[in-house]
């Protein structure tokens, strides 16, 4: 697969089988979000790997979203650190996410992103993980081997780019 058809072709992925992710595939998924892009370089994140079934079955209980984190065999919980950068901690994780979304695809995996942030489940999340009062939890990121196919459609590009200034078309 070729980087655009990665990219084209991701979906989010809410069935999954009852089959284990590989740890070096976790690994390099990880690693992929470590080189992300980031504002002065700070690296203002966190990635928590959860793959115990009692703590994943409460995190779906919370999400109203996300209750298919029961089902797949991995959630990343990915976390904003302010104090490594208060402007872009909120910004910089998400290069990272989507850096984990395409590597597991690339991987023959599938993963759905579940905001998090903000959420009145927040802070409970939080307390089941240990994390520090400073973090912000961004989202977490459910991931394991598909047991569906979806599509999905995007608006057109006429629709959401202009050319030279906004609302000209080439
Ligand atoms: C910030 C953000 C939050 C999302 N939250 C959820 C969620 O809580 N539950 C869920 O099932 N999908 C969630 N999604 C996935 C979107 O619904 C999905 O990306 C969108 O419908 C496009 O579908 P696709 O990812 O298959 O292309 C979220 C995506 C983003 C970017």
């Amino acid at each position: 697969m070729d980087l655009v058809d990665i990219i084209k072709n991701r979906r989010s992925i809410r069935q999954y089988l009852p089959r284990k992710v590989e740890r070096e595939k976790i690994d390099t998924i990880l690693e992929a979000a470590q080189w992300a892009p980031s504002a002065s370089n700070k690296q203002p994140w966190h990635f928590i790997v959860v793959q115990d079934p009692v703590t994943r079955t409460r995190l779906g209980q919370l999400h109203p979203h996300g209750r298919f984190m029961k089902q797949s065999p991995v959630v990343i919980v990915v976390l904003g650190n302010p104090e490594a950068h208060p402007k872009y901690y909120l910004c910089d994780p998400h290069q990272a996410v989507q850096n984990i979304l395409l590597t597991s695809h690339w991987l023959g995996l599938g993963t759905c992103w579940m905001g998090v942030r903000g959420a009145s489940f927040e802070d409970d999340f939080k307390e089941i993980l240990g994390i520090p009062e400073s973090y912000t939890v961004i989202c977490s990121i459910s991931l394991g081997y598909p047991d569906q196919k979806r599509r999905s459609t995007r608006l057109s590009l006429k629709e959401i780019v202009s050319w030279e200034q906004f609302g000209k078309t080439e």
